[in-house]
């Protein structure tokens, strides 16, 4: 694996981990906060869809302090208007943290950002769900031939450690399906229009005032944000190869309260469900039996079952959206990938 640029300074210390970040919305912004506490990286570039901050020997506290508290970078001393492809192709850093807006149609700008780090060498974290969807295996190419690291925790379930636990903790295992609830105003929706008897349309009002749903929220209710997710564990656990067009998909929006008290009086609940395993992959609400644990999962949180060969089914539960939780996935990829590059 390709070292960063890890060369003691002049008392000895190992330099810092020189990282270029792309997006500076909340994900952008909850990343900045952690990383001033952390020595060991320093952020050396911001760009935004606006322009652009760098500095080769890492920016100042002081200004990531208030950007990251909501101060625009365009007020910064040093900002250049200037696109963010001038920063990634010729600026020097050691990792891309790509966090600009996703887009499920064509993944760009950013597929081009992140296809561009990795053929320079650089290493990639990620919580854009559009590219790792559509084109997983070319990014993944990519980040082998140039022997980077590439990470994408942040993209499904939020703080939940799904990749890394297939990854590194089942490496040893043959995954044999992943079935989970990945989106969380849908959740958020099924589970106050069943415990509350809250209408549709209020819920989803809720869940936007929230800050959860998607900015066009018919990618929540129509299960696209969800089919997403479930492309990226289609190509990355199962190899799927055209995993986003592959998968099935049904939203919620034929689900009606009388629906929902049915299932219930037979001892089921209504949950959109992702599934994945060898033979395809599938989003749809389904009536899920009370013994299992994603039956219970109510509101925002997500859950995913990870079924494997020896150590029987897993599952993981955690908050599915929100700054603090994608922030945490993004850094300990970061960290990830400097305990295996110095
Ligand atoms: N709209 C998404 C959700 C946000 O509700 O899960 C997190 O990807």
């Amino acid at each position: 694996m390709r070292k960063v640029w890890s060369s003691p300074n002049q008392t000895g210390e190992l330099m810092s981990v020189r990282v270029l970040i792309l997006g500076v919305g909340t994900v952008g912004k909850g990343v900045l906060k952690t990383i001033l506490g952390k020595p060991e990286f320093s952020v050396c570039g911001i760009a935004s869809s606006k322009g652009y901050i760098y500095s080769e020997n890492g920016l100042g506290q002081e200004a990531l302090k208030q950007m990251a508290a909501g101060k625009k970078m365009s007020d910064a001393a040093d900002f250049k208007q200037g696109s963010a492809m001038e920063l990634v192709k010729e600026k020097e850093y050691d990792v891309l943290i790509e966090l600009t807006t996703t887009d499920i149609k064509n993944a760009e700008p950013a597929f081009s950002y992140m296809g561009e780090a990795l053929v320079r060498g650089k290493h990639l974290v990620t919580s854009n769900k559009g590219p790792l969807a559509l084109h997983f295996h070319e990014l993944d190419s990519l980040a082998k031939k140039n022997e980077c690291m590439m990470r994408f925790e942040a993209t499904v379930g939020g703080a939940i450690p799904i990749f890394s636990t297939i990854r590194d903790y089942l490496a040893d295992e043959k995954v044999g399906s992943v079935k989970g609830i990945l989106n969380g105003t849908t959740n958020y929706i099924l589970s106050r229009m069943f415990e509350e008897r809250i209408p549709y349309a209020t819920v989803l009002k809720e869940a936007q005032d929230r800050g959860i749903a998607e900015k066009d929220p018919s990618y929540d209710v129509e299960g696209i944000d969800a089919a997403a997710k479930l492309a990226i564990i289609g190509a990355s656990v199962f190899g799927k190869k055209n995993a986003y067009s592959e998968v099935k998909r049904t939203g919620i929006t034929h689900v009606t309260p009388e629906i929902l008290e049915l299932a219930a009086q037979r001892n089921y609940r209504i949950k959109l469900i992702c599934s994945a395993d060898s033979k395809g992959m599938e989003v749809s609400p389904r009536f899920v039996g009370l013994s299992d644990p994603l039956a219970s999962i109510s509101g925002t949180t997500n859950a995913v079952t990870i079924e494997t060969g020896s150590a029987g089914p897993l599952t993981l539960v955690g908050r599915g959206a929100g700054q603090n939780e994608t922030a945490a996935a993004v850094i300990a990829d970061l960290v990830n990938i400097e305990k295996n590059t110095r």
